[in-house]
C-alpha cells in the first residue's frame, strides 16, 4: 500500500477534531481600497463582539493576516500603543481588546503585483481581481479569516479611471454610476447585507464588456444581470446569459430557492487561477467556462458552461446563504451542489445521459482517488492543507452520497427536508451532521449507519447472485458488499448502500416487483435496502426466469464485481 501524503494521520496535520468556536465575531466589516498594482491601501473597519456562545472569552484577539505591511490600528478611535499588539508574519495579536462590543479600524498595504500565489488580492493582466477560498483573504488584510465568521459587508473601491474603469465588489450597487473624485479617479460602494463568510469576498477592478439583462424573480423581484469579460469576449456570452437564467429559474421550481440581492454579477477572467468560484453576488469565472457560442462550440462544452454557471450560482444558497462551520465540511457545500448542478444539467437534457456521464466521471477519477495513496472519505479527519480537499471525493462521491440520501428519502421527502435545512440554518455555518440530523428528523428514517459513508474512504464492491425458483415463483437476489483497504483506512464497515434493482422478463420487459418483505404498489424498479453485509432479497409472484439489472440510475458509488454470463449479458 503507497504511502498516504496528503492525508497522513501521523503528520503534523490539522484536526478536524480540533475545532473550537472562535471568542470574537464580526457582525460589520466596511472597507475602504485605494487600488493600486504595486501598493493598495485597505482600510478596514470592524464591529468586533464576544462570541456569546462561548464562556469564559476575552482573551487576546488574534487575527490572521500574511505577506501585508500593517499602517496603523485603532480600537473605539484610539490609537494602539505599541506593547498592546505583537505582529509576526501570519497573525496580528490584541493583547486585551475591550469588554463587550468595540470598533478596530486597520490601515494596511498590500502588493497585487508581487502576489504570484495567487490567493487574495493579484494582478491578472491588466486586471485586478482576488480568491479568496479557503484562505485567502488574509492575504487582504487582518481578519478572523475562517467561514463561521459571517459579517455584513460594506465596500469601498476607488481607483484611477483610465486603469480600473469598473470596480466591482459583492453586493448592491451600480456598477455603471461612480463618483468623481478627482485626480481621474473615481469611487463606488457595494452592500452586502448577507451575513457572509471572507472565503466569499471579491473585488474585480479593470476595464472589462459587459452584456446586460434581468430575471424577474417568483416574487416579483426584478434582478439586473451582468456578465463582464475582457476585451475579444464579448460575442460569446450570449449562451451564458441563458444559461444563468435558466439556473435562476431552475432552483426556484425544484429547491423553491429565491436570489437575494438587486444584482447579479458573473466575471470571466483570462488568468484565473481555479475553474470558477461563487463569491456573493460576484461569480468569477476562467475564460474557459464561460466563453462559448453555439455556432462554433460542441455540445458537450456548452452543457459543460452551462452547468459550471448553474453550480456557482447554485451556491448562493447551497454555501453561501448556509455555509461550512470549518473546512473540513467542505463536502456540506460542495458535494450539495454538485448534486444540484448534476440534477439542473439532467432536468435540462437528458437523464440518461447524464447518469451515464457521472458514472463514467466517478470511475475515471474518484474510484482512481479511493485506491491511490491520497484516498480519504469525503469529510477528512485530518489534512496538510485545505487545499488539498478540493478532490473528486470531496465534489464527486460527495454528491453520490448525497445523491443516496435523496434515494433513500424519496423525492418529496428530500423537498421537503432541504426545505428545513435551508430555512433553519440560512445565515449560519454549519456541519454534514447537522444536514444529516434534518434529513433524519423529517424523514422519520434512521440514517445512523447511514453516516459512515461520512467517515469511511474507499469503492465499496458489491457481488449480486440470483436464483429463480420456478415451483415457488420466487427470485431471490443475494447482495454481498465489501470495501477493500485504503492507503488511509485498513478497516472496513458494511455500508447503507441502496441498490436499485429491476428484473427483466423474457419478453425483454421489466416485470412488476413484489417484495415478499413489503406490501407496497408493485414497481418495476425497486431500491433495496442493503445495510448488512450480505442480504437476500426476495422476489414474489415472478411468472418465469429473469436477468436482473442492478444499480439502476448509478443509485450508489459503487461497483458492480459479478461476472454476468455471456448469455445474460446478450439478452
Ligand atoms: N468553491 C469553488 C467551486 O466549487 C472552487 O472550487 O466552484
Ligand atoms: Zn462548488
Amino acid at each position: 500500500m503507497p504511502q498516504n501524503y496528503l492525508f497522513d494521520p501521523n503528520s503534523k496535520a490539522m484536526n478536524r477534531g480540533d475545532y473550537r468556536p472562535s471568542e470574537y465575531l464580526i457582525p460589520k466589516t466596511a472597507l475602504h481600497f485605494d487600488l493600486d498594482d504595486t501598493a493598495t491601501v485597505v482600510k478596514s473597519q470592524l464591529t468586533i463582539q464576544p462570541n456569546p456562545a462561548v464562556k469564559n472569552g476575552g482573551g487576546p484577539l488574534i487575527l490572521n493576516g500574511e505577506a501585508m505591511k500593517l499602517i496603523s490600528l485603532k480600537i473605539n478611535g484610539q490609537t494602539l500603543d505599541r506593547q498592546d499588539y505583537t505582529v509576526t508574519d501570519k497573525e496580528l495579536i490584541i493583547k486585551r481588546p475591550p469588554s463587550g462590543e468595540f470598533t478596530l479600524e486597520i490601515e494596511n498595504e498590500i502588493d497585487p503585483t508581487s502576489n504570484t500565489m495567487l490567493e487574495g488580492l493579484y494582478k491578472s493582466d491588466g486586471l485586478l481581481t482576488t480568491q479568496c477560498e479557503a484562505q485567502g483573504f488574509r492575504r487582504i488584510t487582518y481578519y478572523l479569516d475562517r467561514p463561521d465568521i459571517l459579517s455584513a459587508f460594506k465596500v469601498t473601491l476607488e481607483g484611477d479611471k483610465d486603469k480600473y474603469p469598473c470596480l466591482l465588489s459583492n453586493g448592491n450597487g451600480d456598477v455603471t454610476k461612480t463618483e468623481d473624485i478627482g485626480d481621474n479617479r473615481h469611487r463606488i460602494t457595494w452592500n452586502n447585507p448577507h451575513p457572509t463568510p471572507a472565503y466569499l469576498f471579491a473585488i474585480v477592478a479593470g476595464d472589462l464588456n459587459m452584456l446586460e439583462d434581468s430575471f424577474t424573480t417568483v416574487n416579483g423581484k426584478k434582478v439586473t444581470l451582468r456578465i463582464f469579460v475582457e476585451d475579444g469576449y464579448e460575442n460569446k456570452i450570449k449562451w451564458a446569459m441563458e444559461s444563468l437564467k435558466r439556473s435562476m429559474k431552475w432552483d426556484e421550481e425544484t429547491y423553491g430557492r429565491e436570489y437575494d440581492l438587486d444584482v447579479f454579477h458573473i466575471v470571466a477572467v483570462k488568468g484565473f487561477n481555479m475553474g470558477a468560484m461563487e463569491n456573493k453576488g460576484l461569480n468569477i469565472f476562467n475564460i474557459s467556462l464561460l466563453a462559448g457560442d453555439p455556432d462554433t462550440t460542441t455540445d458537450a462544452r456548452l452543457i459543460d458552461i452551462e452547468a459550471v454557471i448553474g453550480h456557482e450560482y447554485f451556491h448562493n444558497w447551497s454555501g453561501n446563504r448556509v455555509t461550512v462551520r470549518d473546512w473540513f465540511e467542505l463536502t456540506l457545500k460542495e458535494g450539495l451542489t454538485v448534486l444540484r448542478d448534476r440534477q439542473f444539467t439532467a432536468d435540462m437534457h437528458s437523464h440518461a445521459s447524464k447518469v451515464i456521464e457521472d458514472a463514467a466521471i466517478m470511475e475515471g477519477g474518484q474510484f482512481i482517488e479511493d485506491s491511490g495513496p491520497s484516498s480519504h472519505p469525503i469529510r477528512p479527519d485530518f489534512v496538510q492543507e485545505f487545499d488539498n480537499i478540493y478532490s473528486a471525493t470531496v465534489y464527486q462521491k460527495g454528491s453520490h452520497v448525497l445523491g443516496m440520501m435523496k434515494t433513500i428519502l424519496g423525492d418529496d421527502v428530500w423537498r421537503k427536508a432541504m426545505d428545513e435545512y435551508f430555512g433553519r440554518f440560512d445565515g449560519q455555518a454549519v456541519t454534514c451532521d447537522d444536514f444529516i440530523d434534518v434529513m433524519q428528523e423529517v424523514s422519520g428514517i434512521d440514517l445512523s449507519e447511514f453516516r459512515r459513508w461520512y467517515s469511511q474512504s474507499g469503492t465499496p464492491e458489491i457481488e449480486f447472485d440470483g436464483h429463480y425458483d420456478a415451483k415457488a415463483k420466487t427470485y431471490s437476489l443475494t447482495l454481498k458488499q465489501s470495501t477493500p483497504p485504503t492507503a488511509d483506512q485498513k478497516d472496513k464497515q458494511p455500508l447503507y448502500i441502496p441498490v436499485s434493482v429491476g428484473l427483466i422478463g423474457q419478453n425483454g420487459k421489466d416485470i412488476p416487483l413484489t417484495l415478499d418483505q413489503d406490501n407496497s404498489a408493485a414497481e418495476t424498479t425497486k431500491v433495496l435496502h442493503l445495510t448488512k453485509q450480505e442480504q437476500t432479497f426476495t422476489f414474489t409472484n415472478v411468472e418465469g426466469p429473469v436477468v436482473p439489472s442492478i444499480l439502476r440510475g448509478f443509485s450508489a458509488p459503487v461497483k458492480i464485481t459479478s461476472e454476468i454470463s455471456d448469455d445474460d449479458l446478450i439478452f
